[in-house]
């Protein structure tokens, strides 16, 4: 039984609650700066007489994280959680939820403490609470901000109806290798699409820049991870070693951690990884003079789950001595290990860590009770009245399957015979409707759905017999398990099942696949991955499709009728035989609660699809790390030399390069045009474009632009993002697209690590993806 279930029979106590202190107002309106500081002041005193009430347990008790369920990532629960909590030894909890839990929680930290200190209550809020949206990964892939921020904040409004303050999201890791099964968490491989995203998640969920919504109890706090350089993690293996260049952190990995801490997020978790040699949540460089002296961090860092613990393991000493390296290093919170509350007293009076950093990590997080209000309120966010009203409503389905359909990526759409595409389907044409994946509820809210409910979801199969009204033109067949390879399903089914293995013999499935496609017009194969073969510690050395799978397709294949692949997946796949035998290949990631009615609207034409990959897709896994801004190296490829850089047996681009994306209309683009041709330092640069539908649909795209810088002090890469616009154009139409660079938008890190921007010969290019572009040059002068 949970153990909160057990304080929720033993505590609960129906009285009001003493307000404990002056409630935090968030600042609004002109004179909002002023406010602001005033608000400051007014904590700090707060605060302070606060803290000197305080026994050095309760400071010490304020940095511990516990957990007492829910999502475990790691081997340690916490045990005694009730207890530390009336003993004050307590910050926060994470893993539990809904307004009764949370506020018999809340009751015995406020009621039984000695000083009614009101707790944290954090989560895995990830790609929403209970509505669930695609997965990060898919979503990024809208390249909307105001849809993405609009996620995070339906997330935000859910999380809070259900009791929670606080957000482990955004998760902002460039991820270059899509082994690594947390690239299903990210946004892709771009810093600077990275870096807008990351903000938009934090205005989501805080309700606006610099904190200035939180207090308020729809909004909640927001937790930037993994800080920093998780993504990096060698040979795509969770977990595994980081190591990089200087140079690489600050041009390429760290931009979205930054831009989530210039967008005011609250608090920032530490990752696994070691930086220079030393973990992440040790790391003094990273955690002090980085985030707090150059990038300004006022908020709190919670280290993610035991990782102060697995310093140890790391080779970095005992729980005492790597709890003092972490409070030592910046680190304010301990998640679940609890290495701060048992050795800190003991480290204070050995003189390896001193009664002020205790002291200042405790300040942070009451900061951070404080701003959300919890001072004020303690049961700010807990009304057993929301989540009837709030969560899971019809409005937020409505918004969910937008968004999911906003994510998929249209990666094939050949034509057929008869001149028409594939797709969009009509919706008179039989369908053979086959996959494992076809008539599936439990895979669709893809990983770190930890509040969704797999009931909630709709299938591919509801989807479309509910868009066509009846299911008579669907003929449906699983034609395969997931995958068949049992030690894989075992893996894939940790959180509950989802590899669904089926009794019959694989051949007889395929047969009865088969037997539907002989009498449909179309086959749709549903394939792709478990939902839980992506995600922590889901990392893989084979991203094909899974075998089982293949087989089917290929039969599927060799009956040479039309075939539309429907993939679900959470990292970029190698599907360079599908590329070659599908007619179409829709994908659809792990679309979240409304996935079958979003996927139905696309195959059916009622949406036009928009979405462009962050992710480069490999076309086999010798090729990764394989991405877009790479550099030219010294002997770029050059088919026609032996000695330059490239491979004997495959190319060096991409299957489905970053940027790619089709719509069922086709968008033409002219040249770019700069305005000038040199500009001077300071010089707005304004390049334009334009682009046509020059096909049978309505429909939107995405214009992209790119630089490259030419010559430097430092090598450039051959394509850097700078800019890019979404667009609508009715079928026929043409627009004008302006782009305004500054010399900002030129610089790069340089060796002494400093933003700079040197004049020269740039090239500006603009097109669809980042393979598809035109180019113009300009120069940038002296002065
Ligand atoms: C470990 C994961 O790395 C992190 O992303 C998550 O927030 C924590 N566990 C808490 O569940």
């Amino acid at each position: 039984m949970n153990k909160m279930t057990t304080i929720a029979s033993a505590f609960y106590l129906a009285m009001t609650l003493p307000v404990i202190a002056g409630h935090a107002q968030p600042p609004s309106g002109p004179r909002e700066a002023a406010r602001f500081s005033t608000r400051n002041e007014k904590m700090n005193v707060f605060v302070s007489n606060l803290m000197g009430k305080m026994t050095l347990e309760e400071k010490i008790g304020q940095l511990n994280l516990v957990t007492p369920g829910g999502a475990v990532t790691g081997a340690v629960v916490s045990k005694g959680v009730e207890e530390n909590i009336r003993k004050g030894r307590v910050g926060g909890l994470f893993g539990i939820s809904g307004p009764d839990k949370i506020r018999q929680a809340q009751d015995l930290a406020v009621k039984e403490s000695r000083l009614h200190i009101p707790l944290l209550f954090g989560m895995d809020v990830i790609h929403g609470h209970k509505t669930i949206f695609p997965v990060p990964l898919g979503l990024s892939c809208s390249w909307d901000m105001p849809l993405i921020e609009k996620s995070a904040r339906i997330a935000a409004t859910e999380a809070t109806a259900d009791g929670l303050n606080w957000a482990f999201s955004p998760m902002v890791d460039i991820a270059r290798d899509p082994r690594w099964g947390r690239i299903a968490e990210g946004s892709g491989e771009d810093p600077l699409l990275g870096s807008q995203i990351a903000a938009a998640m934090v205005k989501g969920y805080q309700g606006g820049s610099h904190g200035e919504g939180l207090g308020r109890n729809n909004t909640l706090m927001a937790c930037v991870k993994h800080f920093a350089l998780y993504g990096a993690v060698e040979a795509g293996r969770d977990y595994n070693t980081v190591d990089m260049s200087r140079i690489k952190m600050v041009q390429y990995y760290l931009p979205p951690y930054k831009a989530a801490v210039d967008a005011g997020v609250g608090s920032v978790m530490s990752s696994f990884n070691e930086i220079d040699g030393v973990p992440a949540t040790g790391n003094k460089w990273l955690l002090t003079d980085l985030l707090r002296k150059q990038w300004g961090f006022t908020g709190f860092v919670v280290s993610d789950y035991t990782s102060v613990n697995e310093m140890t393991a790391h080779g970095m000493g005992d729980l005492a001595t790597v709890s003092a390296l972490a409070l030592n290093a910046g680190l304010d919170m301990d998640m679940v290990g609890e290495g701060f509350l048992t050795t800190l007293r003991r480290s204070i009076q050995q003189g390896s860590v001193t009664l002020k950093q205790v002291e200042t990590a405790c300040r942070r997080i009451l900061e951070a009770k404080y701003k959300l209000g919890l001072f004020g309120n303690p049961y700010l966010y807990i009304d057993e009245s929301r989540p009837a009203r709030e969560i899971l409503t019809t409005a937020t389905r409505k918004d969910a399957r937008e968004i999911a359909a906003r994510s998929f990526v249209l990666l094939k759409n050949t034509v057929l015979k008869n001149a028409d595409p594939i797709l969009p389907l009509r919706p008179s044409s039989t369908i053979a409707l086959i996959g494992p994946l076809a008539n599936d509820q439990r895979n669709m809210l893809g990983t770190w759905a930890v509040s969704g409910d797999w009931q909630q979801s709709v299938s591919v199969f509801s989807g479309i017999k509910k868009l066509l009204g009846d299911s008579s033109k669907i003929i449906y067949a699983k034609g395969a398990n997931i995958t068949d390879d049992t030690l894989l399903a075992k893996k894939a089914n940790v959180f509950g099942l989802r590899v669904e293995t089926d009794p019959r013999p694989p051949a007889d499935m395929i047969r009865e696949a088969l037997a539907a496609a002989a009498k449909a017009d179309v086959v749709v194969a549903v394939v792709g991955e478990a939902s839980e073969m992506t995600g922590e510690a889901a990392s893989r050395s084979d991203i094909d499709i899974p075998a089982s799978q293949e087989e089917l397709l290929k039969a599927l294949a060799a009956t040479g009728k039309p075939l539309v692949l429907v993939l679900m997946n959470g990292r970029p796949l190698t599907l360079s035989w599908e590329n070659d035998h599908a007619g179409a290949i829709l994908e659809t990631w792990f679309g979240g609660t409304e996935a079958g009615n979003a996927i139905a609207d696309v195959l059916y034409g009622r949406y036009n699809p928009s979405g462009k990959l962050t992710a480069s897709f490999p076309r086999n896994v010798g090729q990764i790390a394989v991405y877009y801004n790479h550099k030219n190296t010294g002997r770029p490829m050059d088919p026609d030399n032996k000695f330059s850089s490239k491979y004997l047996d495959v190319s060096n681009d991409p299957l489905y390069p970053f940027g790619y994306g089709l719509s069922y209309t086709r968008f033409a683009y002219g040249e770019p045009i700069s305005d000038k041709k040199e500009y001077r330092p300071g010089e707005k640069i304004h390049i334009s474009v334009t682009v046509s539908n020059t096909g049978e649909y309505n429909g939107e795209e995405t214009v992209q632009l790119y630089i490259r810088d030419w010559v430097a002090s430092v090598t450039q890469p051959v394509k850097e993002l700078k800019g890019f616009f979404k667009i609508f154009l009715q079928k026929g139409q043409s627009r004008q697209v302006s782009f305004t660079l500054t010399t900002e938008d030129l610089k790069f890190c340089n060796s002494d690590l400093k933003w700079v921007v040197e004049p020269g010969e740039f090239s500006v290019y603009t097109g669809t993806n980042s393979a598809e572009t035109q180019e113009a040059r300009f120069t940038l002068l002296a002065k």
